[in-house]
């Protein structure tokens, strides 16, 4: 039996990938950009040559959607590596599953490492990031240290993330509703492109605040970086609210977050607000100013400071944290 475990950490975008053009390959409409975090981490084992594949979360057995979506992944890595011997996959998630903190970009960039590994493929950053796209569109971010940018690409070979140069930057995470989200951010996203009438000028307008963001981030621009990241927040939940059926993921307390960092920025403060598919607000900000934002949103939720953090690395018990190369 081989068996390998790797770790990998979540990320939170600051230009949203909201959009498929190719739900198998998961090629996204438009590039997108994040930040991948020092915490919540996702780790996973994977043992090849067990009789059934099983998937293990969180110490139980998982969902039978979610061992389908894993069974699923792990052909793909069976294909690679011409081996079809079934796994068993075990992972322990630090954040809570499902609301909105991008356990699914931990996840299949953790299993992504894990099971090539353990099937005894050697892939290079590029490579890894392609196959943890196919698990989750934005894990292949989650394979790339610090801040990614996941170039849409024309197809499979093309659509990948890699590092940007950026500031060094933090993102104050208030947790307003730990629960399951009720629209799952792929069936969101269909549904989006599907009804909505402003699809087509979220896309085209996607890729122009993509462009201006890497130009912000190579320049060190945080004003702008953090304007940039505000405003396309909004575009993604303004976009999926007019849907049909329409879909809201932001609730009361996720305004009030957006209205305190507009409070900070009046009183000098560097602070702007981004959510994903939930209603958890992340505000970015500077090392400087992560505490005063901190305590100023401590009454709206569970707070915590993240900083960039590492890229998806194998652990093992001899050889400690191995990074891709
Ligand atoms: C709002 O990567 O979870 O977090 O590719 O269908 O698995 P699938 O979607 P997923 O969507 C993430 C959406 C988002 C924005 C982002 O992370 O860019």
């Amino acid at each position: 039996m081989s068996s390998a475990t790797a770790c990998a950490q979540p990320n939170i975008a600051l230009v949203k990938y909201w959009g498929k053009r190719d739900e198998k390959l998961i090629l996204p409409a438009t590039g997108s950009l994040s930040m991948t975090l020092d915490s919540f981490t996702t780790t996973t084992s994977v043992h090849v040559g067990e009789d059934a594949d099983s998937f293990t979360l969180n110490g139980s057995p998982a969902s039978l959607a979610a061992t389908q979506r894993t069974t699923g992944f792990l052909e793909l890595v069976r294909e690679l590596a011409g081996d079809d011997r079934p796994a068993a996959v075990v992972s322990t998630n630090e954040a809570p599953t499902g609301a909105g903190l991008a356990s699914s970009a931990s996840g299949f960039a953790a299993l992504a490492l894990a099971a090539s590994a353990a099937y005894g493929l050697d892939l290079d950053q590029p490579a890894l990031s392609r196959l943890a796209r196919r698990g989750s569109g934005s894990a292949c971010r989650s394979i790339v240290p610090g801040f990614a940018v996941w170039h849409a690409g024309t197809d499979d070979a093309s659509s990948y993330a890699e590092p940007v140069p950026a500031p060094d930057l933090r993102l104050v995470i208030v947790t307003i509703d730990g629960h399951q989200k009720a629209v799952s951010s792929r069936d969101a996203m269909r549904l989006t492109r599907d009804t909505s009438p402003f699809y087509d000028g979220w896309v085209s307008s996607t890729r122009e605040v993509l462009d201006e963001m890497v130009i912000a981030c190579r320049a060190g621009d945080v004003a702008r970086i953090g304007e940039l990241t505000e405003l396309h927040a909004l575009r993604m939940h303004a976009v999926i609210a007019s849907s049909r059926p329409p879909v809201r993921y932001l609730a009361p307390a996720s305004v009030s977050v957006l209205d305190t960092a507009e409070a900070l920025r009046a009183s000098g403060v560097q602070a702007w607000a981004t959510a994903d598919a939930g209603p958890n607000v992340c505000l970015l900000t500077t090392p400087g100013d992560a505490d005063e934002v901190a305590a100023a949103v401590g009454g709206l939720g569970g707070v915590r400071v993240v900083a960039p953090g590492p890229g998806a690395r194998l652990v093992s018990p001899e050889l400690g944290a191995q990074p891709v190369p």
